[in-house]
């Protein structure tokens, strides 16, 4: 049997390999050193991403099943990111995140590894790492929180943060009430528990085949988590015998399904830029316009907030993405493989619907076309997106004025102004949002309605950003604008009072002026300034080198993989 990686380290007799055992004898019997494989689980647990708090127990679990293989588990704990928490935006940290974790793994004597995540960029770092590092490695979604209850109604989190601050603004709740709804919000342990962000990607996590196929969507408080995560354990340290490493697995049709689920799961729209970043570090042509090219035809099944009723338990009591991927079966690749070393497909045959209002059949769906669309102008020459699905259908095709803000801050100072020219048929505009300019490309695109609007019964209006939107969002908000204002694109030249128009069905997303008139525009000196150069650390790095939304928005010496190699050491 040829020797594992560890082997570099722990082999031999020599004064390095003495160093190596020496120091890790806390409690590790000889024979742990023997030539079994040595697994780490990157553990995001963090007391500062609630979302991810559980996760030390599930990496019990992991370890028992890594031992009962016959493995050796070591925690490793990693950068962990909450959503809630993290300023300016945990997006900025992304990438961040996944260079220290690929970094850590490589760096250590390990020859597989157990990613847990759970919380929205979580578990697109530990993909990024591990791809770049290239060694064996499984995902275990931490999985979503239980439905909370609000005076006998559910809540969906994010999503009724957003309806109910709304509310409040609009004068049909009070701010008591408001505040009386935020102990019923999170009712246990685990993530949002609408189709955000965090239940898209670890749901596309296993639709990749990346995860144990059937744990992803298991509620955090439910006991199938841990026996998975034990599952789990066992597999990583056979996927390390067959050397089922991330390159050998993942193809660009791996990633095409993963595209189809998150159409038919109506997944959030932030999955574009992880799974690009992904893709991006396995060397697979992914492009934005696949996921228009290959999802926008893929009907929506699965009616969960933000745009549908239901909630994450319900889709998982329903069936899960197994009773979905089933339904879209024939729209898969059925090579594309997954950790256990079999195709994704042959998975699917326990898939069954046990709630069709919850999930619906390929026969009913709740619409016919539910992927996301790629949109083209002169206010976005290399492509912008819209979820139709979370969009009111009457802004789908619509010509307004632009109202313009160059920052998140200049729209909180005059969003509510009486006095701000603004109607129902405005377009409101906000740049200074994207990777380079925030910097970190927060989730502000779904931008407050002007208050005197939503008096008026005013619940949605056309919004463009070059920024992204919370995955627990709705409304017709087109966003990932590229290139970005910072970044010299046509966004930074719009004005207030010009016409923009935006048409979903042909694609396009242009201002109503002349070509000439565009190209002589400079922008104004408010919009330049508005643009953040940070002095120094990772805000610098991270400024000059991110890339658009469009290719992914990681760091342009991030893209690729360097393996799993170290060929120095210290000692
Ligand atoms: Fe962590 Fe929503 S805040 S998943």
């Amino acid at each position: 049997m040829a020797e594992h990686r560890s082997g570099q380290w722990y082999s031999g007799t020599d004064r390095n390999a003495y160093i190596h055992r020496a120091w890790m004898r806390r409690g590790l019997p000889a024979h742990a050193f023997d030539g079994r494989p040595h697994i780490a689980i990157a553990n995001t647990a963090s007391d500062l991403t609630p979302c991810n708090a559980h996760l030390n127990e599930v990496a019990e679990s992991v370890k028992q099943g890594v031992y009962e293989a016959g493995g050796i588990p070591l925690n490793l704990p990693v950068v962990s990111l909450g959503e809630t928490l993290v300023r300016p935006t945990a997006m900025l940290w992304r990438n961040m995140a996944a260079m220290a974790i690929e970094e850590m793994l490589r760096a250590n004597p390990i020859d597989g590894v157990v990613l847990l995540g759970g919380c929205d960029k979580t578990i697109p770092a530990l993909l990024m790492a591990a791809a770049s590092v290239d060694l064996p490695a499984v995902v275990v979604p931490g999985g979503p929180m239980l439905t909370g209850t609000f005076r006998g109604q559910p809540l969906g989190c994010g999503t009724d943060v957003w309806r109910l601050s709304e509310e409040v603004r609009a004068g049909t709740l009070s701010e008591a009430e408001f505040l009386q709804s935020e102990s019923s919000m999170i009712r246990s342990r685990g993530h949002c528990n609408t189709m955000g962000t965090a239940s898209t990607m670890g749901l596309l996590a296993e639709a990749l085949g990346t995860v144990l196929p059937g744990l992803a969507g298991t509620p955090a408080a439910d006991s199938r988590l841990l026996e998975r995560s034990h599952e789990t354990g066992r597999l990583v340290v056979e996927m390390v015998a067959e050397h089922r490493t991330p390159s050998s697995l993942l193809t660009r049709g791996s990633f095409l399904n993963a595209i189809v689920a998150l159409a038919a799961i109506g997944g959030s729209t932030n999955a574009v830029v992880h799974l690009l970043a992904i893709a991006g570090r396995l060397g697979i042509d992914l492009k934005q316009d696949d996921f228009d090219a290959t999802g926008a035809d893929v009907p929506l099944l699965v009616d969960l907030q933000p745009s549908g009723r239901f909630l994450m338990e319900d889709f998982f009591r329903a069936g899960g993405l197994h009773a979905v991927l089933r339904e879209v079966r024939d729209l898969l690749d059925p090579a594309a493989l997954t950790v256990t070393g079999k195709p994704l497909v042959d998975h699917l045959g326990v898939g069954q619907i046990w709630d069709r209002e919850v999930i619906r059949s390929r026969a009913e769906p709740l619409q016919p076309h539910a992927g996301i669309a790629v949109l083209y102008g002169n206010l976005a020459p290399d492509g912008a997106v819209i979820k139709p699905a979370a969009a009111s259908p009457h802004l789908l095709h619509h010509r307004g004025r632009a109202v313009v803000f160059d920052s998140i801050e200049d729209m909180h100072a005059r969003i509510d102004d009486p006095e701000l020219d603004v109607d129902a048929d405005s377009i409101l505009v906000m740049r200074g949002c994207g990777p380079k300019g925030y910097p970190g490309m927060p989730e502000v695109a779904n931008m407050p309605l002007p208050a005197k609007l939503l008096r008026h019964g005013v619940r949605d209006m056309v919004r463009i950003c070059d920024g992204r939107m919370s995955g627990t969002a709705y409304g017709t908000v087109v966003l990932h604008v590229a290139p970005e204002a910072a970044a010299g694109g046509p966004l930074a030249l719009v004005r207030s009072g010009d016409f923009v128009i935006l048409d979903v069905a042909a694609r396009r997303l242009d201002i109503d002026i002349p070509a000439e008139e565009l190209a002589a525009r400079l922008p104004d000196a408010a919009t330049v300034t508005a643009y953040a150069k940070p002095r120094r650390g990772w805000e610098r790095l991270y400024v000059e080198t991110v890339q658009q939304a469009n290719t992914g928005a990681d760091l342009d010496f991030l893209v690729g993989s360097t393996g799993d190699r170290v060929s120095r050491e210290s000692h």
